[in-house]
């Protein structure tokens, strides 16, 4: 079994990659988590697409096994949907020794995990991603949370899981969009971290679409590391964690303002390019750097740009984001690919040329 550590000062705990759930009875008893109650939290589409394996896997080790489905979709990633769960494990009597499992995208996980943080001031939770983008980014790191008010991920707490169990062959079922969504997020590391794994994403690029098995484990086990090496090195976002940022700030406002129309990493690939633009007219950026990413965003059919009428609308959603300190905006801008820097010190009509890039009218 193929394991990374992720080393929080909060706790240590490993990710596996599997091509099914046939291991998950051994994992939970290696971090000695059997013999208890457990229950697995799940959207209606993963509930009925792998609920049964995981059950299956979870009985031979579990006192007693509880399911709990909930609706699929960004729109259920409230303060309700918690308050459901809170509900069934009240009344199914947990206690600090029960176990969630959290089935599904990085929504489940997010709200699994506050869920765990929260009942009884914190109940262990194991992650199952099922989406690339839970794979490769929500399901390390210990962020869980739910949306508020129309502002996402604004309640939340930070919150370790037991350990992470990502079987690879889930992504054999996830809709092409949602795994395009993902790829921004690893577009995204090659980007910040690491040019060798951007060569690496343009060379495999064929392999990635075709769903070539090895080829994708290798991509989200990079990707894991990545993040577990950021995570580990910065738990709770003071300063290097920012990085993951990239394409975020601008990329939020574009999701904010055109109402969740556009999937996360969709706003994500769209934010990366107006940083990138933004880093092209500082001279950190050559055309033709800017151009391999585009090129890759677009191999996945990721958007370049979007239709929207308003550049200063977007402009000034940037100040309502919950990063913003005193006013000033912190942006991660690249240098070349493989690099970034943080700095807040960016000019008004740098934010808005960079806008423009992507948003059309
Ligand atoms: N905690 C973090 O650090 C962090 C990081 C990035 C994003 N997020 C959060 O993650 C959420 C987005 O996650 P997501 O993109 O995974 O979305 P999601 O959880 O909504 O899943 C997307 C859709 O795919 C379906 N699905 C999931 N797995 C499937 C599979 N294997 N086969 C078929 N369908 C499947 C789901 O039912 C859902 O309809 C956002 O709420 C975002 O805020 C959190
Ligand atoms: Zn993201």
């Amino acid at each position: 079994m193929e394991k990374i550590f992720v080393k929080t000062p909060m706790k240590t705990y490993p990710i596996v990659f599997e091509e099914d759930f046939l291991a998950l009875a051994d994992m939970v008893i290696q971090q000695n988590l059997s013999g208890r109650k457990m229950c697995i939290l799940a959207d209606k589409n993963t509930a009925e697409l792998y609920g049964q394996s995981v059950l299956s896997q979870l009985e031979k080790v579990a006192s007693a096994v509880y399911f709990y489905d909930f609706p699929a979709g960004e729109m259920f990633k409230n303060l309700e949907s918690i308050y459901h769960f809170y509900r069934f494990f009240q009344e199914n009597h947990f206690d600090r020794k029960t176990v969630i499992f959290a089935l599904g995208g990085g929504v489940c996980g997010d709200m699994a995990g506050f869920a765990a943080a929260t009942y009884l001031r914190g109940i262990p939770f194991v992650q199952i991603p099922t989406t690339l983008l839970s794979q490769v980014d929500s399901s390390v790191g210990g962020k869980t949370g739910v949306d508020f008010n129309g502002t996402k991920n604004s309640i939340g707490a930070f919150y370790q899981p037991e350990f992470v169990y990502i079987n690879t062959k889930t992504l054999e079922t996830l809709p092409e969009r949602e795994f395009a969504a993902g790829m921004a997020e690893v577009i995204k590391y090659g980007c910040i971290l690491s040019n060798a794994f951007f060569t690496f994403l343009k060379e495999k690029k064929e392999d990635i679409k075709n769903m070539n098995h090895s080829v994708l484990c290798e991509m989200i086990r990079q990707c894991c590391l990545f993040k577990a090496d950021v995570v580990s090195k910065d738990e709770k976002e003071s300063g290097l964690r920012e990085i993951l940022n990239f394409g975020h700030t601008i990329g939020h406002g574009i999701e904010t303002k055109m109402d969740f129309q556009l999937l996360h990493g969709e706003c994500v690939a769209l934010g990366m390019l107006a940083v990138l633009e933004l880093g092209r007219n500082r001279k950190d950026v050559t055309k033709q750097q800017l151009e391999e990413v585009k090129n890759l965003l677009q191999y996945f059919k990721l958007p370049l740009f979007v239709k929207y009428n308003s550049v200063k609308a977007i402009y000034e959603q940037l100040f309502l984001d919950k990063k913003v300190k005193e006013n000033k905006i912190g942006f991660v801008l690249p240098k070349g690919i493989g690099e970034v820097y943080t700095t807040s010190n960016v000019q008004k009509q740098e934010i808005l040329n960079a806008i423009e890039f992507v948003v059309k009218a």
